[in-house]
């Protein structure tokens, strides 16, 4: 059974997210699209919220599952005996830190759990959670971005405009 995981803040998901994890499940029998449960970052949706969105736009892939993790990805790893984490690579600009995040964790887990990067398609090359936000928080359009019931999730915690987090 090949396995992989796909971590993430996902806050929210977008579809650059989505892209990725269409192909990746074309590639693995089972891939587990995983949320980082990070208590020192603030994210404008909780976990449940998070793994919730995720599900719904998930919902068509059968072999692609949704949860969340804390601690030490490669620990998580282990856990579920998966020896293969996707991430998506959108510009150069992400290469530096996915590489060095990679190395370590090739690294710390011995060499058992290694890092496949899939480029992300060039219609979503510069999409990401945090231009969502911010998009949404100044009520711009942010249907290019995320399937319409996140739209609407992002835009609802913006609307009495007392939420500072991008
Ligand atoms: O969507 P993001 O925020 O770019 O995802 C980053 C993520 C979740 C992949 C990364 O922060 C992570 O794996 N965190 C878990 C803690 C960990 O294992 N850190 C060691 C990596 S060097």
């Amino acid at each position: 059974m090949k396995k992989a995981v796909y971590p993430g803040s996902f806050d929210p998901v977008t579809y650059g997210h989505i892209d990725v994890i269409t192909r990746a499940a074309k590639m693995f029998d089972v891939l587990t699209v995983s949320v980082l449960d990070n208590k020192r970052k603030q994210a404008l949706f909780s976990v449940d919220e998070r793994v919730r969105m995720l599900k719904e736009a998930l919902k068509d892939l059968p072999n692609v599952e949704v949860e969340s993790f804390s601690g030490l990805l490669v620990d998580y790893c282990a856990s579920k005996d998966i020896h293969v984490i996707i991430r998506g690579l959108r510009a150069i600009t992400d290469f530096e830190y996915e590489l060095q995040n990679a190395q370590t964790n090739r690294l710390i887990s011995n060499g058992k759990v290694d890092t496949v990067f899939l480029t992300t398609s060039l219609e979503y090359a510069y999409l990401s959670s945090s231009a969502v936000k911010e998009i949404a928080c100044f009520k711009g359009d942010v249907s290019p971005c995320v399937p319409k019931f996140v739209a609407d999730a992002v835009y609802d915690k913006y609307k009495d405009d007392s939420r500072g987090i991008l």
